[in-house]
């Protein structure tokens, strides 16, 4: 049972009809007796009359139990790499740089690139760059409790050095005990010196490994393009040492990197995916909202039919737009994606009123 009319909780709880429902209007919901409540509604309201409620596991539960999967299902999947730094240190131009030593002669200038997030390949292994502008998605995503990133690339610029931001993205990936890899950027310029960036970072517990420490510190230029082959290298090394696997043979789950309403095609979302594949015709619930796969795009903006774990895509035919962060899965069919999706849009509701109503709530029962 994944719901229970207004009627049915009533007579469970040996009260009237119409005295849940009065309860019900004081929480700012308006119900009628042959309404479906959902189980954090039931749960409040029994509550609300001293009764407690056990609940039972549902299909839902088992959606999103954790798996344990066993060793021989696990497969080795690319690392999903974000990188930071400070303001003008060359994270953009880095990261176009880096797409551009993947984009085959015949794909020159006629790619651009679709989505917040791409892969490219090194030596035959795949990495998954996210494009997410600095730190802020990075812990934007936190917040919401969605560990995305794999591997931290800080880029500090070789002519100006360690910065407030560096401080903060160094801050942030050691609290999401993030792997750290130091691109010492902009190598080109006359004025660097990347042995003044190692010592500076030495203040942050960050030793490079020249120095005796376990910091993979490589100098590039983002304008030349030099070191960044040596860079790849060193995040497929420690993407290794990571042992990074997953599933791919699930049911696909992931976290939103970004959606947006388009005018022609509705809510658009990209997806990261975490473990499982995903197919086109999954129905899927994303955050508060769910629909089915209409089109699939890759970054380059190509329909695939398939996304399997670390993959980034662009996904049309949700019902709404998601946010940032959102988490989503894949369901066997369409009637519990949107069970669990308007359950999860009730629990937002209630999080709402009781948090908007807390004191006037406390005034009405102080009173009565
Ligand atoms: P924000 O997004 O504003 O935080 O900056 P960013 O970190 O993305 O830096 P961006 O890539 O925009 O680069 C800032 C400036 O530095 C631009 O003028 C780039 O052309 C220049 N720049 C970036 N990398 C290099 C490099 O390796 N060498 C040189 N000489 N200039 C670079
Ligand atoms: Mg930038």
């Amino acid at each position: 049972e994944e719901s229970i009319s207004v009627q049915d909780l009533a007579h469970q709880l040996g009260k009237k009809a119409t005295e849940v429902i009065k309860k019900l209007m004081v929480l700012g919901y308006m119900a009628t007796i042959n309404q479906e409540l959902d189980i954090e509604t039931v749960m409040i309201i029994a509550e609300e009359f001293g009764a407690t409620v056990e609940v039972k596991t549902s299909k839902e539960d088992e959606l999103f139990a954790e798996i344990e999967e066993s060793p021989e299902n696990l497969q080795n999947r690319p690392p999903v790499v974000t990188i930071m730094g400070h303001v003008d240190h060359g994270k953009t131009s880095l990261l176009d740089k880096i797409r551009e030593a993947n984009v085959t002669a015949t794909e020159a200038g006629g790619i651009t690139q679709h989505i917040g997030a791409y892969q490219v390949e090194s030596n035959g292994q795949k990495i998954t760059f996210l494009d997410t502008p600095g730190h802020e998605a990075f812990t934007a995503m936190r917040a919401r409790g969605a560990e995305v990133t794999d591997i931290a690339i800080l880029v500090v610029a070789a002519d100006d050095g360690v910065m407030p931001q560096t401080v903060e993205a160094i801050h942030h990936a050691k609290a999401a005990e993030v792997p750290i890899i130091i691109a010492i950027n902009k190598m080109d310029k006359p004025d660097s010196n990347a042995d003044r960036i190692k010592q500076e970072l030495t203040e942050y517990n960050l030793i490079s490994e020249e120095w005796g420490g376990d910091t993979i510190m490589v100098p590039v230029s983002a304008l030349t393009g030099d070191g960044i082959g040596t860079l790849l290298e060193m995040i497929l090394l420690v993407s290794e040492v990571q042992e990074l696997k997953a599933n791919p043979d699930r049911n696909a789950r992931g976290i939103v990197i970004e959606a947006e309403l388009d005018k022609g095609r509705g809510p658009v979302a990209t997806l990261l995916v975490q473990s499982g594949t995903m197919k086109i015709g999954d129905f899927l619930v994303v955050g508060t909202t769910q629909g089915r796969i209409r089109a699939m795009l890759d970054y380059k903006g190509r329909n695939i039919k398939t996304a399997g774990p670390s993959a980034p895509v662009e996904i049309l035919g949700l019902s709404d737009v998601p946010s940032a962060g959102d988490d989503f899965i894949v369901a066997d069919n369409e009637k519990l994606a949107k069970q669990v999706a308007e359950r999860r849009q009730n629990e937002r509701h209630h999080k709402e009123i009781t948090s908007r109503n807390k004191i006037s709530l406390d005034d009405i029962f102080a009173r009565i």
